[in-house]
């Protein structure tokens, strides 16, 4: 096991994912956790994230007293990166400065040391380009390390203390900018540590499998909310796999869905999968409450609330069959989900800094009083879409486009979803696009891509006539989690085809347009 101890640098969770691509399992806790909560844990290696504090400001996360004591006691190797490597050296009595020189971005590192832990041996004069991001500097070692690296304008930029198994980095091996890096946490794991490369995604399903047999009574039912999307049901198969038909998934037609999505994905649940999924249709209900809506976090909330009701509804049916009110719910929750839920230790920031109220399913528990089966809570998306592809999930299911919860509702920003055709003009025009995606080869391309409706008439003119209709816009993104985004580059043909075939096809638009912002700084959804 690597622990990563987080405080609160923007690619900690890149730290975790790079570890376990290497076939290492990892796990992320925040840097400030208490000691106790490390308990039983017996990592082989500590990696100290980066984080935007500097070391002398008041309230700079720190690790809990005692805490290099418990990596000692483990047996544990412990690597500071930039803040991490800063954290370390103050705390063993070296110390560290506001710099003269700020380093952000590329940079040249040079090897110094004849024989190293993290470069090996005859390195000297090697260079290498890294991504550095750091204001202060180490300028005085702690007793017994020894500088292994500088900066070529002379900082210390890597150092070690092999006796004792401290290690540190002052620029981040873990981003691709760091043309080495990936070597260099291989060489720290492998060589360093004697970890070895068995973590696979085959074991995480065997475990997972055993541990829900043994939670779930024999007489025990389950239900799970399926939205269609890869994490539901992902996490759906798997535990259909583990006690059959005692689960009962819903999937759930509120009325926000896309074009023919739920002939879509019901055939997939029956035909491929064969889970016994129930198919609720509350449109009416979803429709009804959004009436008059046009408050996008209001929308959010509706959706949420009548989710729950739905649900609610199906756990007091269940209980009537079986005799036996259901006690767990299956949900699709992944690893940057309960990552993001502690915020970074020291930002002043509580979870409650919302930008948008996300929720899908995911929001059902509390009110319900269900425990929670999170079989995916480990896992990033990738290790997720290869989980599902053992579970025998249609390829092409796997790698569907995330839609949000609210569904269409959050497509037609600051509209009543309810006012006219506009669902329906925005379901069509939505469908071409991306039929047209599919039919150039791009969906796989690109990261999620969709219409938006803005609830505005504008002046047209067609067939000699003027007419009024909404402007679409269309959306498509590249992205590795959604966290981030950038605007994907068509062709001009392509987007023009287009445009033509939805003012040709769907009545009650006169206009389409293309968004080209990336995230930051707009969202990936309109509202
Ligand atoms: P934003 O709009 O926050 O979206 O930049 C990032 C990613 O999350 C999806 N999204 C949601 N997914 N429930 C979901 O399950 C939601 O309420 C929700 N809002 C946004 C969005 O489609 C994008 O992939």
């Amino acid at each position: 096991l690597v622990l990563i101890l987080d405080f609160g640098s923007q690619y900690t969770q890149l730290i975790t994912r790079r570890v376990r691509q290497l076939g290492v399992l990892s796990l992320c806790v925040s840097g400030t956790a208490p000691l106790s909560s490390l308990t039983g844990l017996r990592p082989r290696a500590v990696i100290l994230s980066g984080g935007p504090h500097s070391v002398h400001a008041s309230g700079a996360p720190s690790f809990p007293e005692g805490f290099l004591d418990f990596a000692a006691e483990a047996g544990a190797h412990v690597l500071g990166v930039c803040y991490g490597m800063q954290l370390l050296v103050q705390s063993l009595g070296g110390a560290v400065e506001a710099g003269e020189r700020q380093e952000y971005g590329d940079m040249e590192v040079e090897t110094t040391a004849t024989s190293s832990a993290l470069y090996g041996e005859n390195g000297v004069g090697n260079r290498q380009s890294v991504w550095m991001s750091h204001g202060d500097e180490v300028v005085r070692l702690p007793q017994g390390f020894e500088v292994v690296a500088r900066s070529v304008q002379g900082a210390i930029a890597a150092i070690e203390h092999r006796e004792k198994r401290f290690y540190g980095l002052q620029y981040h091996p873990e981003v691709t900018h760091s043309t080495q890096g990936k070597e260099t946490l291989r060489r720290f794991l492998f060589d360093v540590c004697g970890i070895k490369a068995d973590w696979k995604i085959q074991d995480v399903l065997d475990e997972e499998i055993k541990n829900i047999k043994s939670m779930v009574g024999t007489d025990e039912h389950v239900i799970c909310a399926l939205s269609g999307g890869v994490d539901s049901t992902v996490a759906a198969t798997l535990v259909h796999n583990a006690i059959g038909d005692r689960l009962h998934c819903v999937f759930v037609d509120n009325g926000l869905l896309r074009y023919k999505e739920k002939e879509r994905v019901m055939s997939t649940f029956n035909s491929d999968l064969h889970l016994p999924v129930t198919c609720i249709d509350a449109s009416e209900q979803f429709l009804s409450k959004l009436k008059g809506v046009k408050d996008p976090e209001m929308k959010r909330k509706i959706v949420g609330k009548e989710f729950i009701a739905v649900f609610d509804e199906f756990a007091h049916m269940l209980e009537q069959q079986t005799g036996k009110r259901p006690e767990y719910l299956v949900q699709g929750t992944l690893y940057p989900d309960v990552i993001e839920s502690c915020p970074p230790p020291g930002s002043g920031m509580t979870h409650s800094h919302t930008i948008k109220s996300h929720h899908n399913v995911g929001g059902l528990p509390e009110d319900m009083k269900l425990k929670l089966i999170e079989p995916l809570k480990l896992l990033f998306k990738d290790e997720v879409r290869k989980l599902g592809s053992i579970l025998n999930i249609p390829e092409s299911f796997l790698k569907r486009h995330p839609f949000p919860g609210p569904g269409l509702a959050v497509r037609i920003p600051s509209g009543d979803v309810t006012e006219g055709n506009a669902l329906e003009v925005l379901r069509q025009a939505d469908e071409i696009y991306v039929q047209a995606i599919r039919d150039a080869g791009l969906y796989d391309t690109i990261w999620q891509a969709f219409a938006v409706l803005l609830p505005v008439e504008t002046v047209g003119v067609q067939g000699d006539q003027r007419t009024y209709g909404y402007p679409v816009i269309l959306k498509a993104i590249t992205s590795e989690d959604g966290m981030t985004a950038d605007w994907y580059y068509f062709e001009r043909k392509f987007l023009a085809d287009v445009s033509n075939r939805i003012c040709n096809n769907v009545r009650g638009v006169n206009r389409v347009c293309l968004e080209i912002t990336s995230k930051p700084p707009a969202t990936v959804e309109w509202e």
